[in-house]
């Protein structure tokens, strides 16, 4: 079995539950998380975004709209922005009817909660921060929940990403320990430029080739792609040495790698 081990040296590709497992569970819950694992998953990818009253919580979208019954609960409060809403309110919610009636009553984790539910299990956990202008400071927040999380969590089973390039690059200083993912491609002759801080680059699979995973490994990069858990393109990835896969369907991937 892989460790987490997108963040160590493993030769083996690791299996990356996007937003937990999306399409096993409610996105963005503990519930997903567990039952990623239990299917294969090295490794959960979650989502951050920060509330009114500056608690992190796993949350893809900018509102709650789509993944909770914030609607029924607080009606008159469109369009449902997470930052407008403390997280007091937020725990009022239910994050997983929605998606079945199976998991009612799973609430919205916060960042703290999902930390402490999978620091005694083997998952890896790949932290998406999701900038906002309406949470300038959310990095300063993340850094300093991952260093109360330090000694349960070492430095190998955790590692953050991003869109905002920038952001990231200030994160790193703050916390140089913790590896840091850039989401996106930057063209392959700004890698080695940008391996003063980044450890990994996480791009979608199409346009992604040999030889762009090449040229990120010479410059000690990772490379995670997906979203898939097509067997042909999950191959076609494996070939290239891809260091992750991201999928919303671990068990498929996991199949994959059996058969290989
Ligand atoms: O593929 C990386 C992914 O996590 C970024 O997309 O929208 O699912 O957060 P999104
Ligand atoms: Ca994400």
């Amino acid at each position: 079995a892989v460790t987490a081990a997108a963040f160590t040296s493993s030769r083996e590709v690791d299996n990356i539950a996007h937003r937990g497992g999306s399409a096993l569970a409610p996105e963005n819950t503990i519930a997903a998380c567990a039952l990623a694992m239990a299917q294969g998953a090295d490794v959960c990818e979650f989502d951050i975004q920060q509330t009114k009253d500056h608690q992190l919580i796993l949350m893809h979208d900018q509102t709650l709209a789509r993944t909770t019954n914030v609607e029924q609960v607080f009606p008159r409060r469109s369009p449902w922005r997470v930052s407008d809403f403390t997280l007091a309110e937020i725990r009022r919610l239910d994050a997983g009817s929605w998606f079945s009636p199976r998991f009612r009553g799973e609430g919205v984790p916060t960042l703290a909660q999902g930390l402490q539910a999978m620091s005694h299990s083997k998952v890896g956990l790949l932290l998406e921060v999701k900038h906002a202008p309406s949470s300038p400071d959310i990095d300063k927040r993340v850094a300093a929940e991952l260093q109360e999380a330090r000694t349960e969590w070492g430095d190998e089973r955790l590692a953050v990403q991003a869109f905002d390039w920038r952001a990231m690059r200030t994160f790193h200083h703050m916390r140089p320990h913790i590896p840091i993912s850039l989401l996106g491609k930057p063209p392959a002759d700004r890698l080695s430029e940008l391996a003063g801080y980044v450890k990994g680059i996480n791009l979608p699979h199409a346009g992604l080739t040999a030889e762009y995973v090449k040229k990120a490994h010479k410059q000690g990069m990772k490379v995670y792609t997906g979203t898939t858990h097509k067997p042909a393109v999950i191959r076609r990835l494996m070939s290239y040495g891809v260091d992750g896969i991201m999928t919303n369907r671990p068990r498929r991937l996991a199949n994959v790698k059996l058969r290989l």
